[in-house]
């Protein structure tokens, strides 16, 4: 592999460890544990798996350990920071035994499945080490879920020695590497399934979790992005910028990129729900700022979209719920369809008042809502043109407040979508050390003999000596909710919080921002200078740590 420059000097970078994780480490077991909700169910689903204590990493004594054969799979979308998990876990098996081996296996849970496999040796892994994305093994989407799949792995698994499995991945990777843990455990496998808390997104976050890996790349990388289209903005004062931000159904991105770059609007889409906002009321809430700043002389700004914000919108998000439903009972009928006849399939087949909200929808948006989900049954709204949409509807109005003589401005608008950018970026420090010390833990739990058990670290706005490493039983972050169709134990996911201290700094400045011209420039992730510039955290996690 070709490096860059940039990327040989980072390739020596040591991550920083936190103290309990340094040397020898002494396992710390705390009470034991439940599940955040529906705790009958879980624990009825769970048997195994259910219950175990909260462990922390102390410093120890050196004892003896037998090779440890480890398996490692990244699921799901990338995200800043993988690689260094799994150098973390390649690193802390060969110091618990230099016999120790460590597989990967390629392209997601479907790697596991079909026994495609790649044995990393330290040759690989230093070629890897602080670089972003996920290309030394490569990731997917595949479900791990039915029994057929488990026993299929169980094959290799029990062809290469292994001991464990480390799944790193998002809320529903982890929940069904809990599944897949409960299983083996079961069944008196011996095979042990650790998880570790990866998605740009940031919404695998909770008590336990500060934060899920990458999140702190990502939004570092889309707010150079803004600023640096919010200094062009400033500078020709000719364009609205529509930005989409990527993050699934939670704003967490959109939300920390405002902190850190100050645009005029940033839509919160937790907020348009809590409000029962229509999408005309967010319309004319972003017209009223282009009006208003046009009253100025103010021809230009720089709007925010989360890209899951049609999920929100009450009425599109009951259709939705709707559509999930549908397509689950229905799905084979309505596959071999023309475009067309799906359209007329699903009016016919909706409630009146969900078939009014899809009727009005724009023809491409309708469609996209009405597509296959990825396998965890999501909408792919990364697909939707938001910002485009948002913007067509707010120049209508617009055009509709200069005729009755209320608007006199310009308004130019240009798009972006700001996504696929973020993710593979090279890692920042945080993320770097964060991951690390991730799959460090990781490593740590498997020599302890834990299965069904997550790895994270606390107290990460702490110098990273200061990190509490440890983990957090995977059944406790669950309750039950509706997944196609269907009631699942999942893990809970994190949306914005309206009474948390992110979003209540935001609100207290955004009316001043929409008005004023406020940018900030955040530049690029510094890895060499002042810690301040180079380790600082999401403003986020400072917050809401603070
Ligand atoms: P994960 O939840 O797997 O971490 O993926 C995050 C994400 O980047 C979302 O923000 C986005 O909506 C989605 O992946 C895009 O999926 P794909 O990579 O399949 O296009």
């Amino acid at each position: 592999m070709e490096k860059s420059v940039l990327q040989k000097e980072r390739a020596s970078y040591q991550p920083k460890l936190p103290l309990g994780l340094q040397g020898a480490v002494k396992v710390v077991e705390g009470e034991p544990t439940q599940s955040v909700g529906d705790q009958e169910e879980i624990k009825k689903l769970f048997p195994n798996t259910y219950g175990m204590p909260l462990i922390e990493f102390a410093p120890g004594v050196e004892a003896a350990h037998g090779p440890l054969n480890v398996g490692v799979i990244l699921s799901g979308g990338q995200a800043a920071g993988g690689h260094n998990v799994i150098c973390g876990i390649f690193d802390g098996i060969k110091k618990l035994n230099p016999e120790s081996r460590l597989y990967g296996f390629l392209m997601g849970p479907g790697g596991l499945v079909d026994h495609d496999y790649v044995e990393l040796t330290a040759e690989t892994i230093d070629e890897y080490r602080n670089t972003g994305g996920f290309d030394m093994i490569g990731s997917g989407r595949t479900k791990l879920e039915k029994e057929e799949q488990f026993d299929k792995g169980l094959e290799i698994i029990k062809e290469l020695g292994i001991k464990a499995v480390v799944i790193v991945g998002g809320d529903d990777s982890n929940t069904n590497a809990c599944v897949l843990a409960e299983y083996y455990a079961a069944k008196g496998c011996g095979v042990q399934v650790i998880g570790c808390p990866k998605t740009i997104d940031g919404d695998l976050k909770n008590d336990q979790i500060e934060t899920s890996f990458g999140f702190d790349t990502a939004t570092k990388t889309y707010s150079e992005l803004i600023g640096n289209i919010e200094r062009d903005c400033n500078s020709a004062r000719k364009y609205w910028h529509f930005i989409k931000l990527m993050g699934r159904s939670a704003s967490h991105i959109a939300l920390e990129c405002a902190l850190q770059c100050q645009p005029n609007i940033c839509i919160v889409s937790e907020e348009v729900e809590a409000k029962d906002m229509t999408l005309n009321q967010i319309v004319e809430q972003i017209a009223a700022a282009v009006a208003d700043r046009a009253a100025r002389g103010l021809n230009f700004g720089v709007v925010l979209i989360p890209e899951g914000l049609v999920e929100f919108v009450p009425s599109i998000g009951r259709l939705i719920q709707e559509l999930n439903d549908l397509l689950a009972a229905h799905g084979a009928d309505y596959k071999d369809l023309g475009k067309a006849e799906q359209r007329e399939y699903i009016l016919a087949h909706l409630s009146a008042e969900n078939a009014a909200t899809f009727e009005t929808l724009p023809e491409d948006v309708a469609r996209q809502l009405s597509l296959d989900r990825d396998p965890h049954g999501n909408v792919q709204v990364s697909l939707i043109e938001t910002e485009r949409l948002l913007s067509q509807m707010v120049e209508a109005k617009l055009a509709a407040w200069k005729a009755e003589g209320r608007f006199a401005g310009k308004f130019a608008a240009l798009h972006h979508f700001f996504g696929y950018e973020g993710r593979c970026a090279a890692p920042s420090n945080f993320d770097a050390d964060y991951c690390y010390a991730l799959g460090a833990s990781a490593s740590q739990l498997i020599a302890a003999g834990k299965t069904g058990y997550m790895a994270i670290v606390k107290n990460t706005t702490a110098p990273a000596a200061e990190w509490k490493a440890g983990g957090v039983p995977i059944t406790m972050m669950m309750n039950m909710e509706r997944r196609n169709g269907e009631m699942k134990p999942v893990i809970r996911k994190a949306l914005v919080e309206l009474d948390g201290a992110p979003f209540k700094a935001f609100a207290a400045e955004r009316d001043k921002w929409a008005s004023e011209t406020c940018f900030t420039y955040p530049g690029p992730i510094q890895y060499w200078g002042p810690s301040a510039v180079c380790d600082s955290t999401t403003r986020t996690l400072a917050l809401e740590q603070a």
